[in-house]
């Protein structure tokens, strides 16, 4: 069992704001760090975080060792990820003191990912195994394609929303994870909800699945004060393809993935406000 991760790899550029920039507005940042982001790598850390054997499928330019050292050192396994001339990805975060955040990517390596590494990176891979795909990287319908026709399960986590990406890979997608804004959008753009399994996240009210196969589900999310949301979402779906990967049920695998995504928004910054499954388990307990 592994969760295979096609997905972004970015350097993060925090800045805490004293609100979020308006149009035409320049504004001193009162706070910056950097460090290990991207909504693939998040989630690949969290999945192994979670305690799954995690492969990330991706790529980095060069000068980007840390970024390398820091994904190996969360458990991350990088066979698939390639070194590229093309610069690293990078985001540009606004965080205000309300926790939110507006981002800018610069996608760099992360479109330069072809059809040819996915193959390569799934050669071992079959059907008790995960695949994960989100839409800041390039070849995302083939490798989608490819996992089906290896009998993977595939969790497509369909962000940033792009209607086209979405239609391209759909057709092979097992699971399609979303937040109230990405469904309202795939519901304009398609007419209604795809006919699979779909799930919906709200923020601090919780998360949705819906299915054709079973009663719809739905899970108050746990009550925390964040400090800041970046990565809250790809927390909540990283721990939930682990989860399930592991062979939760979908229930056992939304509470799970509820309670990292609790503890990761209450810390700043993304890959590295992840917790690991030990400090899950405790915050699971203590909520009876
Ligand atoms: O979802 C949060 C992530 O989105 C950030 O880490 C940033 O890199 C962008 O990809």
């Amino acid at each position: 069992m592994t969760v295979y991760n096609l997905g972004s790899i970015n350097i993060d550029h925090v800045y805490r704001v004293p609100h979020l920039p308006a149009p035409g507005e320049t504004l001193s940042a009162l706070a910056y760090t950097q460090g290990l982001g991207g909504k693939g790598a998040n989630q690949s850390v969290a999945a192994a975080r979670a305690g799954a054997r995690t492969v990330h499928i991706g790529a980095i330019g060069p000068n980007s060792d840390w970024v390398r050292d820091a994904m190996r050192g969360y458990g991350v396994d990088l066979a698939g990820v390639s070194l590229l001339e093309e610069p690293t990805g990078h985001a540009i975060i606004n965080v205000d003191p309300g926790a939110e955040n507006a981002i800018v990517i610069y996608p760099g390596a992360n479109r330069a990912v072809t059809p040819a590494m996915v193959e390569a990176a799934l050669a071992e891979a079959g059907p008790v195994d995960t695949l994960l795909i989100q839409n800041e990287t390039s070849a995302q319908a083939e490798a989608a394609a490819a996992a089906r026709a290896r009998g993977l399960r595939v969790v497509y986590s369909a962000a940033p929303f792009d209607i086209d990406a979405v239609k391209a890979a759909l057709p092979h997608a097992s699971l399609l994870v979303m937040n109230e804004i990405e469904a309202d959008q795939t519901r304009a753009a398609l007419g209604a909800l795809p006919p699979l399994d779909c799930l919906i996240t709200r923020g601090a009210k919780g998360a949705e699945w819906i299915s054709a196969r079973a009663e719809p589900l739905f899970m108050t999310a746990f009550r925390v004060t964040p400090v800041d949301t970046t990565g809250a979402g790809d927390t909540f779906i990283g721990t939930l393809a682990a989860g399930l990967d592991l062979g939760l049920d979908r229930a056992a695998a939304m509470r799970l993935a509820m309670a990292a995504a609790a503890i990761q928004v209450t810390r700043a910054g993304a890959a590295q406000a992840i917790p690991d499954r030990a400090e899950v388990d405790t915050f699971l307990r203590a909520q009876g």
